[in-house]
């Protein structure tokens, strides 16, 4: 049995391999390879793509997806081992884990960090608990990583550049009205440093690095892979010779927890939004965003609106990266 919370438990080769089989089920979208099979995605805080693409990919593969709100439709969930329950949760994953490894053939998660306290939240406690209570696959459908956007912004990318070895991909951090979650960066440099790409981190200042885990693990792959790895805050020199450029808003560590703070930290640094003249320095570079996005906060109308915007190929890839995986670890489960 294999789960799937992080990309780092997962080689190159063997993520390529469901990059390849979703490119295959694009071709041939509906078959019956789970039949029989159900999966339960339980979603801690909202969603749009990941609900819908694992949804209707069940659908498509023959197998049902039982959606669950823990909280709000569902019984709010305790994720620490001895807590005394006399608050708000009546359940424990522990039962919930068990429950459903019971009814279900996997378990999908989606539970964002609780923004108090990043030496807890850097630890992923909730899907680890769930993953260490479960006794059928978890797959990670958002926490302090994404790896399923991960899978549909590699297959974006070999779609649009072919291989991705040394073609240059910059992470640009973007301005937003609060702070939000660090995952989808972590795991833009994750997927793009293991796939040997030449990878600049953008950022407005040191405050927006991420955490040291995910910058050594950025540093140690690409220099595995043959890759790069470069951190700037100089916004001419990171679009310049671009072949993909990808935005992500995302809280400064050092301030989590103090949002009104942070905003100050962040106000001087709106002109981070990706805009015509910026993406005019690449080598006619992809421009992609992982949804939601705020126009003319994050993208411009003009890039959004531009046919090198490859944003709905790659939401449309969730769908086909996540048969993909569902077809690996539900059918590979001895
Ligand atoms: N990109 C993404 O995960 O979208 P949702 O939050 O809508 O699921």
């Amino acid at each position: 049995m294999r789960h799937f919370l992080t990309t780092e438990d997962w080689t190159r080769p063997e993520l390529q391999a469901l990059l390849d089989a979703a490119d295959d089920l694009r071709r041939q979208p509906v078959n019956d390879q789970l039949r029989g099979k159900t999966i339960a995605l339980m979603f801690l805080n909202p969603s749009l793509r990941t609900r819908s693409s694992f949804e209707i990919g069940a659908f498509q593969l023959g197998a049902h997806a039982v959606v669950l709100e823990p909280g709000k439709a569902a019984w709010g969930i305790e994720f620490e081992r001895g807590v005394v329950m006399d608050g708000d949760a009546e359940e424990h994953i522990a039962e919930v884990a068990g429950v459903l490894s019971r009814y279900c053939d996997a378990i999908a998660l989606r539970a964002f960090p609780l923004f108090k306290d990043w030496s807890h939240d850097r630890q992923d406690p909730v899907i680890r608990a769930l993953a260490e209570y479960a006794s059928v696959p978890v797959i990670n459908m958002e926490t302090i990583v994404h790896p399923c956007q991960e899978l549909a912004l590699m297959r974006t990318i070999q779609d649009h550049l072919g291989a991705p070895d040394g073609r240059k991909f910059v992470l640009t951090w973007t301005w937003h009205p609060r702070p939000l979650n660090t995952a989808v960066a972590n795991s833009a440099l994750l997927i793009a440093t293991k796939f040997g790409m030449d990878v600049t981190l953008l950022v407005p200042d040191d405050a927006y690095l991420l955490d040291e885990h995910f910058m050594d693990a950025a540093h140690y792959q690409a220099e595995s892979s043959g890759g790069r790895f470069n951190i700037t805050h100089n916004i001419e020199k990171a679009y310049t010779d671009a072949d993909f450029v990808y935005a992500k808003s995302w809280g400064a560590l050092p301030f989590y927890g103090r949002p009104e703070e942070e905003a100050q930290l962040r106000a001087p640094y709106r002109h981070f939004m990706v805009d015509g003249a910026k993406m005019a320095l690449t080598r006619n570079a992809r421009f992609s965003h992982c949804l939601p996005l705020r126009r003319n906060v994050k993208a411009s109308d003009e890039v959004m609106d531009a046919d090198y915007c490859v944003a709905i190929d790659e939401a449309e890839n969730r769908l086909h990266v996540q048969k993909a995986l569902m077809t690996a670890l539900l059918n590979n489960q001895e």
